[in-house]
């Protein structure tokens, strides 16, 4: 905090002061709270000028592409660290000793299964439904089976939803595969990784069980914790809202699984992919190029750009690094797909319209490349980000959850119609 003020001058009115914080890293905020005082909102459609909270969790610099979890660079994360790990310090704060993440593995470990009756809802729906439907569907189910139990101003109990989100969400995931391609469901098995787990249940049956490749796991690992967290995205703040009126925390995740579903946010990694089939061919990349610059054409490149990074993402340089080692290991480097995106990934980052507007490939451009390279179907690709990312909703839950809030309730800039009589 410091002792700046900001003074805002409005024509009529006296001067109103109003205090500058000042954060351990980043911008500085100012307190517009004292504002509805005199009548005035700010008014900041997309929150491109809003700081909505305060947090501890993440941290992100996206002009020099800097992203540090609890403090710690991802890029060390990403050499250093596994999922699990991650998942350890996003929600507690600091790094676990050895026992401490022994236990926590374990207690993941012990609550991967979920309800049987959760079968029941899958059934209810068609084969072909895409599986972030039924995903926002099964995670608000899980409330009504951890509704009365969870007192969430209780430090124990939010743990105990934290740590069951962790450890169902691959199994709900897989069975979200499994029933779209009409397969039984694989039941976890916890002598395996949490990256071997989720990949046996998504690729055994029960007459065969899948010996997954370390490379693999490896990847799916690194997939898993470069997504684990981004500080105030649109889904992370879907959850804070939501939880901000006390909801219940399964419920409030499956709100964030609804956010992150389009393409703009967490849909991009499968509208990647989408995109990379419809052009089809190298020689059709300058036309879908000019598609992308044209301002009358709807169309962008997926996978491009992204809010806050304006230079490379920093989760995107290791996702690229991971992407050729599991290409190298499956001997799949010409792709007719992945030549495409190594032939666009080379044109956007040389083309002047993508360089002005500081439009660099992002991590959901290299993710897609290596999931379908693992063998997982497109639409489950925004499913595995949700996985990935419910460590991060749960932890600025918990986090909103741990201090004094309120209920989020923005307010607007109102051009409807004024007061009129209904006719008589
Ligand atoms: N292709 C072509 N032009 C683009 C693209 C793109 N992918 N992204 C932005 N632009 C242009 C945009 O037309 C605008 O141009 P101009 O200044 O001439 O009007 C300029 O760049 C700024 O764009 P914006 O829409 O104001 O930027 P934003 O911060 O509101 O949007 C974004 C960020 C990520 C939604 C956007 O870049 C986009 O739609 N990218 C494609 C979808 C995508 O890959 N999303 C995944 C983001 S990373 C994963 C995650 O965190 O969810």
């Amino acid at each position: 905090m410091t002792d700046k003020i900001a003074t805002l001058s409005i024509d009529g009115m006296d001067p109103i002061k109003l205090p500058i914080y000042e954060g351990t890293g980043g911008q500085d905020v100012i307190d517009v709270r004292q504002l509805v005082n005199s009548n005035l909102f700010t008014y900041d459609p997309g929150f491109v000028s809003t700081a909505a909270c305060e947090s501890k969790i993440t941290y992100i610099d996206g002009n020099q592409g800097i992203l540090l979890h609890r403090g710690y660079p991802i890029e060390q994360l990403a050499a250093e660290s596994s999922y699990l790990e991650t998942c350890y310090l996003l929600l507690y704060g600091e790094l676990p000793t050895v026992e401490q993440l022994d236990k926590f593995t374990n207690s993941v470990r012990k609550k991967t299964l979920v309800k049987e009756q959760m079968i029941h809802f899958y059934n209810g729906f068609s084969r072909d439904a895409h599986p972030m439907a039924i995903m926002c569907g099964v995670v608000g189910a899980l409330s009504a089976f951890y509704h009365d139990r969870i007192d969430i101003s209780n430090e124990a109990h939010r743990e105990e939803a934290a740590i069951g989100l962790i450890a169902k969400m691959p199994t709900l995931a897989a069975m979200c595969h499994k029933y779209s391609i009409g397969q039984p469901f694989i039941y976890p098995c916890n002598d395996l990784s949490y990256a071997e787990n989720f990949l046996h249940m998504m690729f055994s049956t029960p007459c065969e069980s899948t010996t997954v490749n370390p490379v693999l796991s490896n990847a799916m690992d690194k997939i898993f914790m470069l997504h684990a967290d981004h500080e105030q995205n649109a889904s992370t703040s879907t959850v804070r809202l939501a939880g901000s009126s006390g909801a219940n925390p399964f419920a409030c995740i499956a709100s964030g699984i609804a956010a992150l579903w389009g393409p703009a946010h967490g849909g991009a990694n499968e509208a990647v992919l989408d995109m990379l089939s419809k052009i089809g061919n190298v020689n059709n990349i300058e036309q879908y190029i000019c598609k992308a610059k044209d301002k009358h054409d709807p169309f962008r490149l997926m996978g491009f750009g992204h809010r806050v990074y304006k230079n490379f993402d920093p989760r995107a340089k290791v996702m690229r690094q991971t992407c050729d080692e599991v290409l190298n290991l499956l001997g799949i480097e010409n792709d007719p797909l992945l030549q495409i995106a190594k032939r666009l990934e080379q044109i956007a980052l040389e083309d002047n319209y993508f360089i002005d507007r500081q439009l660099y490939p992002n991590v959901d451009f290299y993710s897609g490349i290596i999931l379908k390279a693992i063998g997982i179907p497109t639409s489950m690709f925004t499913v595995i980000f949700a996985m990935s990312r419910t460590i991060g909703w749960i932890a600025h839950w918990n986090e909103m959850h741990s201090e004094p809030y309120r209920i989020g309730r923005p307010r607007q800039l109102y051009t409807g119609k004024t007061r009129r009589d209904y006719p008589s």
